[in-house]
């Protein structure tokens, strides 16, 4: 007990109150893995303003760089048809309508349209809009697992999946990325533990990791339905739109779609937009318009991005030429590092990374120099995303960029590597990195 004494009012207070540390205080002492970085990254490194129109060529810190960083796979976020269907939607719609969750008061028939399109596109019964992708699949674990039920997911999942994961209340198995053996290991834990518990399995993967290109192994996951018992859910964020005959997806490029029985697609990628889809059967998207709390307790989309939705899956549909566009630039890219003797991993997908050896310091004023020097501007990860010693540099193809543009950016990555190899980016200031030329 604590006791004080205004002018006018005696206080007593228990002593807890006053030993327990300030929220704010401990948040501004400890920012985080990223955060803790946001003196020297803020605004060049990290929330780095790209300005100007959306185009592989983009105004950043007073000049125009070469930009292979954005999501924009097909090139849609600037088309010139694609730009007035949001614009002439906007005006009809404004963003307010429909006001309320879908449930409530928020559902239309362009929403149904828009689903029903979908739906027959990457071939499932039906679909299930939701507002974000991140959102959505956490939503869409909290709501089909119960505490009974056990999950089993690839270790290098987005941080979607993962969140979602540690939602459930239930046991969870991780299998090595990738590694068909060790998630078969998982899967017999798993299924023992089902056995006792009465519960079911839910596999989670990816059909493209956004980070390596690498495609999941989804024909060797549905294969392991033979020995087990269990649902498989896909994240094919990267794959729809960029893989499959017609952009269908990584589950129709492997020729195993019927198999997974939850399909999920941001619009943030290929569609260039804001939204996403869950595909599954009926009976399955209905439990989930009625149990995703996501959808149940949020305002659904707004109006323009259904209607520009339903334009930019038309344009998907209708022709290959942005899919086709855009494998012409990353093969090309692809190609030409590993010519010129590129790491470029085992990337099975337009995602291209690039492999360096250095350190944290290193990839800093590598990077510096690539934006400063060479105007190319692409996402550098390092340590402790990826191994220590190793610099990632990942490239977003789009098919909006040409052969021009990769070809500048191949002579670009031999000079840098080049320097890097001799040791010029040991120096430990940025601003002799930038003198380097
Ligand atoms: C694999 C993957 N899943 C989900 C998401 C989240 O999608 P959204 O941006 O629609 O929230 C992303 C990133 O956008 C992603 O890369």
């Amino acid at each position: 007990m604590y006791v004080f004494q205004t002018n006018k009012t005696l206080f007593v207070l228990p002593l807890h109150k006053l030993m327990s540390a300030d929220l704010f205080e401990k948040l501004r002492n400890n920012m985080g893995p990223l955060g803790m970085h946001h003196k020297e990254a803020h605004g060049y490194f990290t929330f780095p303003k790209l300005e100007g129109e959306l185009s592989p060529h983009m105004n950043f810190n007073g000049k125009t760089v070469l930009n292979w960083s954005i999501n924009n796979y097909l090139g849609l976020g600037n088309h010139p048809e694609i730009r007035k269907v949001d614009e002439e939607a906007a005006k009809e719609w404004g963003l307010a309508y429909p006001m309320g969750s879908r449930m409530m008061s928020g559902n239309t028939s362009k929403h149904e349209y828009l689903e029903s399109e979908l739906s027959k596109f990457v071939n499932k019964e039906d679909t299930i809009l939701v507002n974000f992708g991140y959102q959505g699949i956490l939503s869409l674990i909290d709501a089909v697992v119960d505490r009974r039920d056990i999950i089993v997911y690839d270790a290098e999942s987005h941080a979607c999946i993962i969140d979602g994961v540690r939602l459930h209340q239930g046991k969870r198995f991780v299998f090595k990325h990738n590694d068909i053996e060790n998630c078969e290991k998982q899967l017999e834990r798993a299924s023992k533990l089902a056995e006792e518990t009465g519960g079911a399995i839910l596999v989670i993967t990816e059909g493209v990791f956004g980070m390596t290109g690498n495609q999941g192994k989804l024909k060797e996951i549905v294969n392991l339905k033979d020995k087990f018992h269990f649902r498989l859910l896909v994240d094919d964020a990267h794959g729809f739109g960029t893989l499959g005959p017609k952009g269908e997806g990584t589950g129709v490029e492997q020729g195993v779609q019927n198999e997974i029985d939850i399909y999920f697609s941001t619009f943030a990628k290929s569609m260039a937009s804001i939204g996403a889809f869950i595909s599954s059967d009926k009976d399955i998207v209905r439990f989930l318009r009625y149990n995703m709390r996501s959808q149940i307790f949020a305002k659904s989309l707004p109006m323009p991005l259904v209607i520009g939705g339903i334009k930019r899956l038309e344009m998907i549909m209708k022709s290959t030429e942005h899919k086709d566009q855009l494998w012409r630039v990353a093969n090309a890219l692809q190609k030409g590092f590993k010519e010129s003797g590129f790491n470029i991993g085992a990337t099975k997908s337009a995602v291209t990374p690039v492999y360096l050896n250095g350190t944290v310091a290193e990839a800093t004023h590598l990077a510096y120099d690539l934006r400063e020097n060479y105007d190319i501007f692409c996402s550098i990860v390092t340590y402790p995303v990826v191994p220590k010693g190793v610099i990632l540099l990942r490239m977003i193809p789009t098919a909006a960029h040409t052969l021009e543009d990769v070809q500048t950016t191949i002579d670009a990555f031999n000079a840098i590597s080049k320097k890097l190899n001799a040791g010029a980016y040991k120096k430990d200031n940025l601003v002799e990195a930038s003198q380097l030329v």
